[in-house]
């Protein structure tokens, strides 16, 4: 039997907007307290957290475990989706479900037209849900991977060709305009682009609602790999939007990120094995879009952006859950290491470094996007709802642990300024005396 409670002693506590050396103490899935030399019951497990960091569980704002795609179902589990007005609006108020994922690409399969964005949009403004946009112009993907197969372009760099940065840009920029026309406020998924990322980036700076998601395969790697000679490498990778063969790319989107211009980090795990890639062997069109990232991301993070110095470990926490539990309206019951909260802590070695390999990760996946990257920064303890689920390199938890978390709507740290907005903002119409002279018959 494991002890009901655990005192993580000695760590550093690391929150989004501070630091402190302290103990933990956690019982019943809660935090308990925060401080120092707290009075414990006997008999509870203590770990000795000295010189390492204690931080927030992260927080993956965007997977897709088991998703059935592209003639075949993604091999790591869970998944869920839903559409419809009617739906919508019962999910929001009674289910729990505050977010919506849109599709400007996938032609002919999820691809939506302008206006019927504007109506979903209208739809998640009156629900009080956030607005997520999948933005790649889909009718240029198809014209252009039409193009790649004519010019006898059949691998896995058609799928880069075929769908350029502007091609993530534009879509990116007209889900921006139907959201402020709508006043709604709007969630980037899977910001992969240098000119995609100015946009979400610019319309900040223009006052707008807008959420831009980076993703860790966008902030680890990139599209260099579609250029690989072996085919299986390459398709690999393959994903939309594809990772940019601009190598600059990934340093450009985690500078954003630590000056908040992008806002929280997902992985949008979504893995076939290589045997699945291999339905598109004679035709890139046909690979099943997806890669790996739900384990890596805190590591890949933390290398690239703590260990190189663009940001620092409070920031790490905001990007990594905290940002990510105040959109989607659970915090600070996930998020904050604070009393009350959820027992959901990483016991962080910084100085620790781990190499990445499908050798040794833990994903039903057959290979990794990140194979062989040395990252500082390793996770020694994770507790999820005060359960210790990973330790020692082994996963301590059963299928089932897991729990829906039951999202309001109306987040405040979304939807405030959008309130705001809408009562002082509203347009008038100018007072006139009627019109009193001739009118051609037509
Ligand atoms: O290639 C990707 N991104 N696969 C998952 C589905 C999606 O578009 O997010
Ligand atoms: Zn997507
Ligand atoms: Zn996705």
């Amino acid at each position: 039997m494991e002890p009901s409670g655990i005192l993580i002693k000695g760590g550093k506590v690391v929150n989004e907007d501070c630091s402190v050396i302290g103990d933990v103490y956690i019982e019943n899935g809660k935090i308990v307290e925060v401080g120092l030399n707290l009075l414990i019951p006997a008999g509870v497990r203590v770990i000795d957290a000295t010189d390492k960091l204690v931080i927030p569980g992260g927080i993956d704002t965007h997977t897709h475990m088991e998703l059935a795609f592209m003639g075949t179902k993604a091999v790591d589990d869970f998944h869920i989706g839903t559409k419809v007005k009617k739906e919508m609006e019962t999910l929001a108020k009674e289910r729990g479900v505050n977010s919506f994922k849109m599709f400007m690409a996938y032609k002919d399969v999820f691809m939506l037209a302008d206006s019927e964005l504007y109506a979903a949009f209208s739809q998640c403004k009156e629900i009080g849900a956030i607005a997520q946009v999948h933005a790649e112009n889909g009718d240029l993907i198809a014209e252009g991977a039409k193009k790649m197969l004519a010019l006898g372009i059949t691998g896995p760099e058609g799928h880069e060709l075929c769908r350029p940065e502007e091609v993530e840009a534009e879509a990116t920029l007209r889900a921006v305009t139907i959201a402020h026309a709508v006043n709604c406020p709007l969630y980037v998924v899977h910001v992969m682009s240098k000119s995609a990322a100015k946009v979400v980036s610019e319309a900040r700076r223009d006052g707008r609602v807008v959420f831009g998601e980076p993703i860790a395969a966008g902030l680890g790697t990139d599209g260099t790999h579609y250029w690989n000679k072996e085919w299986a490498h390459a398709a690999g990778f393959v994903m939309g939007p594809p990772l940019r063969p601009d190598p600059s790319t990934p340093g450009y989107l985690m500078d954003l990120l630590a000056n908040d211009d992008l806002s929280v980090t997902g992985t949008d795990n979504c893995t076939f094995s290589v045997c699945q890639k291999a339905l598109g062997k004679d035709d890139f069109t046909k690979i099943p879009n997806g890669v790996n990232g739900v384990e890596d991301r805190m590591s890949v993070i933390w290398e690239k952006g703590v260990h190189s110095g663009k940001m620092d470990e409070n920031r790490f926490v905001a990007v990594t859950s905290s940002n990510a539990a105040k959109i989607f309206n659970f915090y600070p019951q996930k998020g904050r290491i604070a009393k009350n909260s959820d027992a959901d802590v990483v016991i962080w070695d910084p100085k620790l470094t781990r190499k990445i390999s499908a050798k040794t990760h833990h994903q039903a996946v057959d290979y990794n996007i990140f194979e062989g990257m040395e990252c500082h920064g390793v996770p020694v303890i994770t507790i999820s709802r005060g359960k210790v689920v990973y330790e020692a390199g082994q996963l301590k938890v059963s299928p089932g642990h897991g729990r829906f978390i039951h999202r309001k709507p109306f987040s405040e740290f979304v939807y405030k300024r959008v309130k705001q907005r809408q009562q002082v903002g509203k347009p008038t119409a100018v007072t006139r005396e009627p019109y009193q002279g001739k009118v051609i018959s037509i």
